[in-house]
């Protein structure tokens, strides 16, 4: 298992899908706040995701959820999954990536690596312990992320140029 990678731009620079749920009934959307360490010993891929997307259901609901990233020729798809709701549409459709059976979770055909993980740990932000700029900036209207915490399972590097 090995990602090699500069962590502090992954994310941000690069954005990723998170995806939960089974081949009939999954959601994905694009994020852009995350991480990759160490937590008990073991290796571990964060993500955050507010209550008030469609994907926060699916993150509480599954014991498995899926980070992937995606060549720069996606970056149109993942502004689709990141702008689009699955409660009211299907974005799949709309962003033109065909979703990939892993059997304890969903991927995309697109990625060039996908991170399975396995949710150990989950918990909300609370705006108390936060700066008072960044609730000021992102938590005005809606509710704080919960924090997913998911011990990773497997790497798979596919679609590789
Ligand atoms: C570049 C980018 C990064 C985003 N990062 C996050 C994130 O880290 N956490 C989050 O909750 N929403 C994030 N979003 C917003 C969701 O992707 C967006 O609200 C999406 O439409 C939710 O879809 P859903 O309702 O189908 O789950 C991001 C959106 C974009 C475009």
């Amino acid at each position: 298992m090995e990602f090699k990678t500069d962590i502090f731009s992954q994310y941000d620079k690069k954005w990723a899908l998170v995806c939960a749920g089974t081949m009939k009934k999954h959601n994905a959307m694009t994020i852009s706040w995350g991480g990759m360490g160490t937590l008990w010993g073991r290796p571990v891929v964060t993500v955050y995701v507010k209550p008030c997307r469609y994907t926060y259901e699916f993150m509480n609901d599954n014991e498995y959820f899926t980070v992937s990233f995606y060549p720069e020729e996606n970056r149109k798809a993942l502004s689709v999954m990141g702008k689009l709701s699955g409660r009211d549409m299907d974005k799949e459709k709309e962003a033109g990536i065909t979703p990939v059976d892993l059997g304890k979770a969903v991927t995309y055909q697109e990625a060039e690596v996908t991170i399975l993980c396995k949710k150990i740990y989950a918990q909300d932000l609370e705006t108390d312990k936060m700066p008072p700029e960044v609730v000021d900036r992102y938590y005005m209207t809606e509710a704080p992320h919960r924090m997913f915490i998911g011990e990773v399972v497997e790497i798979r590097q596919t679609n590789l140029t």
